[in-house]
Formats: C-alpha cells, sequence, structure tokens
C-alpha cells in the first residue's frame, strides 16, 4: 500500500516537472514570437499534452506557488540544477502576475492554454495595483477560459514560504563559508594566496545573516554530517563569535572584524600535515609540537594577506593568541604578562564550544551535549582560561538548552531545540520543533512550538523534563536547518 502511494507520488512529481517545463518553453516562446511561429505552436501542444496526462491521471491540476516553492496538487516539486532556469521562471511569472494558485479542470484545450499564457505573461509586465487579479480574471472570461481559474497567494502560506526562504538564504551562506574555507586552506598549502575579497564577502554575509537571521544560521552549526570539520569548524566559530559581539554591541564594522579575524583563526593549520591533522591516535611529542606551531604560522600568513586593506592586524593577532588563554598557559608561551585583546577572548570561547561539540576525527570518546560542554566552560574557566563573562554572553545567546539539544518534554513528547526562547526571561523555555509524539510516533508537523506557552489556567503547556542523546532517537539535530 505504502509502495503504491510512493509509486504514484513520483509518478505524479514527474509529469508536474514535464508540466512545469512545458509551461516554462510556452511562455518563453509566446514572449519572443509571435503565435503563428513554429515554436510557439509546439510549444502549445506540449503544454496542452502534459496537462492532459496530469489532469487525466489526478483528474484536477492544481499548481501552487508560495515563496520559492512550487505545489502540484500539493506535491511540493523540488528545484534541483536540471530544472532549475524553468523553475524559477515560472514562479518569476506566477509571483509578477500575482498569481498564487492555478487551478484547471478537465476539458480544457489547447486554445484556452494559448490565451491564459499570452495574458499572464502580460499582465506579469503590469504594475502592480489593488485590482490586478479581478482584472486578469475578467480579461480570462472575456478570451473564453472556463477551465482555469486563479487565486492570489494565501497568507499563511506566504509566511510559511518565508520562513522556507529564510531557511535557504542561510544554508546557501552556510554553504558558502564552507567552501571558501576549503578553498583558503588550499591555496595555502600551494602557497598561492588566497582571494580576499571572497573571504571578506563571505564573512559579510555571515554578519548579514546574523544580524538579520541568527537562529537559522546558528541551527546550521549543529549539521555536523560534512566530510571535514577542519572546513565547518571555521565557519561555525565565525557565526559563534559574530553572535556574541552583537550581544556585547559590537558595531556592524566591528562584527566584520571580528567575523573575519573569526574565519582566519585557523588558517594556520594549511601548513600543518595533514597526518598530524588528522591523526586519530594520540599525538607523540613532536606532532603535538608541531600542532603548536599553528597560531604562529597563521599571523605569519596573514601577515602576507594583500587586498585586507592595511595588514590584517586583528586577524593576526587573533591567530597568534587564540590558545593562549586568559591565564597565558596555553601556546604559544608568552615571555611578558599580556592581556589578551577582546576579540582573541571571544573567539576562544567560540573555538572551545565548537570544538568540544564537533564529533572530531581524534576524539575517541562520546561527544559531550552542547549544555554539559556549557556547564564545564563555566565550571572550568579558569583552567581552561577562558573569560567567564564571555562564556555567559553564549549561553545568553544558546540558552540553557542550545539549538540542537534533543529533549524530553513532561507531554512524552521528544523535541528538538530550536532557538533561544526571543524573551529573555524565559531563558529555561526555549523555542522546539517536536519531532516525536507522545505515543511514540514521529510527528508529522514540525512547527516551532514555544515552551513558554501557557494553557488556559495558566500552567506551562510544555516542560523539559530531561535532556537524551538524539542518535537513541535516530535523528540528526542538523537535518532539522536543511
Ligand atoms: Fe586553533
Ligand atoms: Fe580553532
Amino acid at each position: 500500500m505504502a509502495g503504491a502511494t510512493e509509486a504514484t507520488e513520483t509518478e505524479l512529481r514527474q509529469s508536474g516537472r514535464a508540466f512545469l517545463v512545458a509551461m516554462y518553453a510556452a511562455l518563453r516562446s509566446l514572449k519572443l514570437y509571435p503565435v503563428e511561429n513554429d515554436q510557439v505552436q509546439k510549444s502549445l501542444d506540449g503544454l496542452t499534452r502534459t496537462a492532459d496526462d496530469l489532469i487525466q491521471r489526478e483528474s484536477e491540476l492544481e499548481v501552487r506557488v508560495a515563496g520559492q516553492l512550487l505545489f502540484i496538487n500539493s506535491t511540493r516539486l523540488r528545484l534541483d540544477l536540471h530544472n532549475y532556469a524553468s523553475f524559477s521562471y515560472v514562479l518569476a511569472t506566477f509571483r509578477q502576475a500575482e498569481v498564487g494558485i492555478m487551478s484547471v479542470t478537465p476539458g480544457i484545450d489547447r486554445r484556452e492554454w494559448q490565451v491564459f499564457v499570452s495574458l499572464m505573461l502580460s499582465f506579469a509586465a503590469r504594475d502592480s495595483g489593488p485590482n490586478k487579479l479581478s482584472e486578469l480574471r475578467e480579461k480570462m472570461t472575456l478570451g473564453g477560459i472556463t477551465h482555469i481559474t486563479v487565486d492570489p497567494p494565501a497568507a499563511s502560506e506566504a509566511d510559511l514560504a518565508n520562513e522556507e526562504r529564510q531557511k535557504e538564504v542561510a544554508k546557501r551562506t552556510y554553504e558558502r563559508c564552507v567552501a571558501i574555507t576549503n578553498e583558503l586552506a588550499e591555496s595555502a598549502r600551494m602557497g598561492r594566496t588566497a582571494s580576499v575579497k571572497k573571504v571578506k564577502r563571505a564573512v559579510q554575509g555571515i554578519v548579514d545573516q546574523i544580524l538579520n537571521n541568527e537562529v537559522t544560521l546558528i541551527g546550521l552549526t549543529t549539521i555536523r554530517d560534512y566530510d571535514d570539520y577542519t572546513f565547518t569548524h571555521s565557519v561555525n566559530v565565525s557565526i559563534f563569535a559574530v553572535s556574541m559581539g552583537k550581544r556585547l554591541g559590537l558595531s556592524k564594522l566591528q562584527l566584520y572584524d571580528l567575523g573575519m579575524s573569526a574565519f582566519l583563526h585557523d588558517v594556520g593549520k594549511a601548513r600543518i600535515p595533514k597526518e598530524v591533522l588528522n591523526k586519530t591516535d594520540k599525538l607523540t611529542q613532536d606532532e603535538w609540537l608541531a600542532m603548536q606551531l599553528h597560531p604562529t604560522l597563521g599571523a605569519i600568513a596573514l601577515s602576507g594577506f594583500r587586498g585586507y586593506g592595511d595588514i590584517p592586524y586583528r586577524p593576526m593577532i587573533v591567530a597568534y593568541e587564540h590558545h593562549m588563554g586568559t591565564n597565558l598557559k596555553g601556546y604559544p608561551k608568552s615571555l611578558r604578562p599580556r592581556e589578551l585583546s577582546v576579540f582573541s577572548k571571544i573567539i576562544t570561547v567560540a573555538d572551545v564550544f565548537d570544538a568540544a561539540t564537533s564529533h572530531r576525527v581524534y576524539r575517541t570518546q562520546e561527544p559531550l551535549k552542547p549544555n554539559e560542554i556549557l556547564q564545564e566552560l563555566l565550571d572550568d574557566h579558569e583552567r581552561l582560561g577562558i573569560d567567564v563573562a564571555l562564556v555567559k554572553a553564549l549561553i545568553n545567546l544558546l540558552g540553557i538548552y542550545p539549538v540542537g539539544t534533543c529533549v524530553i518534554l513532561d507531554t512524552y513528547e521528544v523535541a528538538i531545540v530550536h532557538g533561544v526562547n526571543p524573551d529573555p526571561a524565559q531563558i529555561h523555555r526555549p523555542l522546539i520543533r517536536i519531532i516525536y509524539t507522545a505515543d511514540g510516533n514521529r510527528a508529522t508537523d514540525e512547527h516551532v512550538v514555544d515552551l513558554a506557552e501557557t494553557a488556559a489556567d495558566g500552567s506551562f503547556k510544555r516542560t523539559i523534563i530531561k535532556i537524551t542523546d538524539p542518535e537513541k532517537y535516530h535523528v540528526n539535530p542538523g537535518d532539522y536547518y536543511l
């Protein structure tokens, strides 16, 4: 039974795609050529045929657009590289014509499609006005279209789409940064100078995202299934550092500089042999000494960076200082007493946190849960040489239950922490996504729930009773941000 449904879904997706490609071809050719043109005629044939195919199968055809999403009879069609051009063209035309839903009933013919496609094109080019949709409907009636109706986008769908779009943008920012870290390491290894412009743009992307949509970007740091920790690490450290800096009241320009310093803090690692970096066993004395050179090597590499403006002296200081610790017990050893720069202090906390939450190759034991790590940073800040005020800033940012923590609620539901509560008084009541219902079934509705929500009698609807291991429930917290 389940198999049969799946097959139908796949078939629907296939014919849905075929229909959209045909729609695209018709829109494009009618825009470029007169109706008599051969290509126009062919494209209209294709559109009629693919629509008939869908209507026969499903006895109806409904195309719905919401933001960047396209649904055919409530099945979402995914954008991919092959259909990118056609999908985005159709999406844009619908959006410009201010049509959210197009419903087609059986019996539609080729002539109606021709009139409809021309009308969509001309309305997409029109300025928007209060009566745009009703005017389109009027023209459709005048043109003898009896099998197509159009409706505006639904408001809630627009919200949903907005959330999806923000997620997409955040994800793209994140992925671009990971790719650039990769490039940066590659060029450092080859002795080439990296494109500082690209790095700068990537960091600006992070800062802008954090200023607009912090929760999603922080959520992406919980994705641990990228091949190489080295690449995600710099991106994650930048995200944490910039978010902390924002809370400390730094200006946008300072945040750019902080983000840049965080992004480049481990650049010296590119000069350390990969065998040492990725070694799973304990490092030998020599290897450990080599590893300890990365702050100095990083500072030297950065002094040669061109195109940053002046010498990138803040990133250089951070690269040099990020393992020293406020107690100067780390490395490299400082000959005289020194006060670490504020950027170094912030980045040290971000660095330690990300390193501890990641499944690192050479960590043989189970990684600690994010909340345990925060507790450890708080308790052990002196030994670790980190600034306790900054640990508190990080806790403030991530909540007592950091994003990605898997929790069990007093309703017996299992949830993943989605973000810190916007109300600072409710720091112990984060925003969550329920992933298992009380009866143990996978939740179908994974919308965000605020744990500060109260029932009619004033009691909290849901409360966290304990933290659990996401792997026990076969969930990867990062999936909730993909
Ligand atoms: Fe480092
Ligand atoms: Fe690091």
